[in-house]
This record gives C-alpha cells, structure tokens and sequence, in this order.
C-alpha cells in the first residue's frame, strides 16, 4: 500500500512537494483567479505541512517548454501561491545549483520555496537519473499532489519519489478514492458523460466504464463517431477516423449509450456563430453540429437528475465557442448535489463549468485531464506506481 501523509513524519524536514501548478496565465502574465483551481486544490496538503513544521520545497512544471523560457516561467505561480495562502513564498528563479541550494538551506520550520519550472531542465522529461539525484539532494522526503501529471514518466515524479521516504498528498489520496469509488462501488443508478474531441483517447477509459455505469451520455466527436457508424448523418462533424474498431467492441453495451437527437447546426466559418436548432436527421450537407439541442438536453438532464453518482469528462459542445456553451450548461444544472456524487475532470470542462458558477454540483473537480482518462482506463500511472500504489 502506498504511504500517505499520516505515515510520514515531516515535522522540521526538509519535503520535495511536487504539485501540478501546470495553470493557465492571462494576458497580464498573472495566474487569474478564476483559473486558479488546481492550485487551490492542492492547499490541503500545504497546510497540513506547515501545521507539521515543515520546510516546503513547491516544484512544479508549466507548459512545455524544453529550455529555460522566462514565458513558462514560475515566477507568477509563486506570487499567485503567496497570495493563496497569505504567507511568504520564496521564489528561486533556478531549479538546482549553488543557489537554491542556499536558499534551500536558509529555509525555515514553515518556510515555502518555489522552485523554477521544473520543464527548463532537460533532464526532467528524459528522466535522467543525475538531474533526479540533485533534485533529491534539496530534501528529506517527498510529497507528490501531482495527479494531473502521474501518467508522465518524468525525474520528479518517478525517480524522485524512489530515492527519498516518499507519500501521497491529501489531494492526491482524495483523487484516487473519488475514481475508485465511482469505478468499484458507484451509487446506483451511475452515469458517465463524455465529450469533447480527443476521442482516440477517451475510448480506452470508455471500454474500462461501460461494464460498470447504467448509461453513458456521449457528446462532441465521440457522439459524432457513433451516430455516424449507426449510418446517421453528421455533415461535416468532426469524426474519430481511427476509432472504428473500438467502437465497434462497444456496440455490445449498446443499449447503456444515449446518443444526441437533434443539436445546434451552423456552417463552420465567419457564419458559425449563427447555429440553428434541428432534429439530427435535418442536418445539411457541410452543416456542423456545434452543440446538443434543446430536446438532447431535457433527456440528458432527465438522466442526471436522477443519477446516484456521475463521472464527467469532456463538454458536450463546443465550449470554446461562445454561442455553444449552452447544451453543457444546462445538463450540468440537472446535477443534484444533494442525491448525486459527481466527480467532474478535463481542464477545458472545469474551466468552463467554474466561469458558469456551476462546479458547486461536482463534489469532486479532478485535477487530472489525460492522466484521469489514464487511471480510469485501468493503466498503470508512473508516478503512482512509484508511490507504491500497485504494491
Ligand atoms: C495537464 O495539464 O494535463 C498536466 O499538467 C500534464 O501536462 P503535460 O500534458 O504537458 O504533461
């Protein structure tokens, strides 16, 4: 079994807490507040350290930078961290070397120290086993929230974490049992709602859900793909080309998948904002379907109203689009938090559902995008099983 924060006694020492702080920066290169939400979500584990006395080491990457690029640089993570936790965060502007090294050592019982994106140091994504040993040297254990990244094989999250007394953080422990709950004992009847594009990837996980969950209300490329193999016409919709054959292993659970009626249709171009709302079998050649329609949405809705637990990854329009939020928007309204357990992941979704003011229905918002998809499809996640997760 894997050690967790209870197991692990930090109290004075020096802790690597390695976090995904991978958040998006607006116009003004500042960490906007309302996009702040997987910094939030791992405060727990920060303030259980301090409680601890511990001397926090924050590391973090952001973006995908391969060198040293002061556009992905932390330095405004660290600023948007202080003002968090309103407590001093000490920013290092380097991620190994004499200097953090003084600063490592000038840490305080309750001291927080940021260190550069861990991404400017090549050695992070080639997993080099030296870059892995100096990291380890700043500190005496380790403390890994990074859930969203736990299915990158990367020097921080994996080596690190086997050359020191390594734990899972509160944030880290609290994914883990929210999926695991919903994929072994779901509160009945269980409902999984998937969307958006990347549908290559969102199959795997699909295959793991369908045994398990009631039904499963698909939007966006996946549900283009399926209504396209029953023969119905999508226009020019997005399709998964590559998806046939495992769609096809689905079709035995054919009776579990809701499938949209009608939706919002529009021409891609300058005129795509102008949808208009037809049953599906209107849709026009060249046509687009931007979001669910109206009577999509009331059988969606009907589903979720009722639903013990929900697992949600992806929108069921084309949020990006400001006209096409809607079909999304009103299928999360028919969540009762009150009857439902929801866990809802996906960084575009959240996002979304956090601008509407409607994450209050999820009673977990997942950190993770790929690396949920991942665990949810039954892979083995690196930097979990360095964790001992599996053991
Ligand atoms: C994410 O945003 O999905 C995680 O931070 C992982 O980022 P990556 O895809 O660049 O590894």
């Amino acid at each position: 079994m894997w050690r967790t924060l209870d197991n692990l006694d930090v109290s004075g020492k020096r802790v690597f807490w390695r976090v995904d702080f991978n958040v998006p920066l607006g116009r003004d290169g500042e960490v906007d507040r309302f996009e702040d939400w997987r910094m939030a979500a791992a405060l727990p584990t920060l303030d259980e350290l301090l409680r601890r006395d511990a001397r926090v080491i924050v590391a973090s990457h952001l973006g995908e930078p391969d060198a040293p690029d002061p556009r992905w640089s932390l330095a405004p993570v660290a600023r948007h961290l202080a003002k968090l936790t309103g407590r001093r965060v000490e920013f290092t502007g380097e991620i190994t070397g004499p200097e953090v090294e003084v600063a490592v050592r000038a840490l305080k019982p309750g001291g927080i120290l940021m260190l550069e994106n861990l991404r400017f140091a090549p050695g992070e994504t080639a997993n080099d086993p030296s870059f892995a040993q100096a990291l380890a040297a700043l500190a005496q254990q380790y403390v890994s929230d990074a859930f969203g990244t736990a299915h990158r094989d990367h020097a921080s999250l994996t080596q690190v974490a086997r050359l020191l007394p390594a734990a899972a953080g509160e944030l880290m422990v609290a994914e883990i049992n929210h999926l695991t709950d919903f994929l072994k004992e779901p509160r009945r009847p269980a409902v999984a709602v998937f969307g958006g594009a990347k549908a290559e990837a969102k199959l795997p996980a699909l295959a793991r859900l369908l045994p398990v969950v009631d039904q499963l209300l698909l939007g966006g490329v996946l549900a283009n793909t399926m209504l396209a193999r029953r023969g119905l016409a999508v226009g020019s919709s997005p399709v998964a080309k590559d998806a046939a054959d495992a769609l096809g292993e689905l079709d035995q659970y054919a009776n579990k998948i809701l499938l949209p009626v009608d939706g919002q249709f529009a021409l891609p171009g300058p005129s795509r904002m102008a949808g208009r709302t037809a049953n599906l079998e209107d849709i026009q050649t060249g046509e687009v379907i931007f979001d669910i329609g109206p009577e999509t949405a009331r059988r969606y809705g009907h589903v979720l109203a009722t639903a013990g637990s929900v697992l949600w990854n992806g929108p069921v329009g084309v949020i990006e689009e400001a006209s096409y939020g809607l079909g999304t928007k009103l299928i999360a309204q028919a969540i009762d938090p009150k009857r439902t357990a929801a866990v809802v992941g996906g960084g575009d979704t959240v996002m979304f559902l956090k601008r509407e003011n409607l994450l209050g229905r999820f009673g977990h918002v997942s950190t993770g995008g790929g690396a949920m998809l991942e665990f949810v499809a039954g892979n083995r996640l690196p930097a979990l099983e360095a964790l001992g997760y599996y053991s």
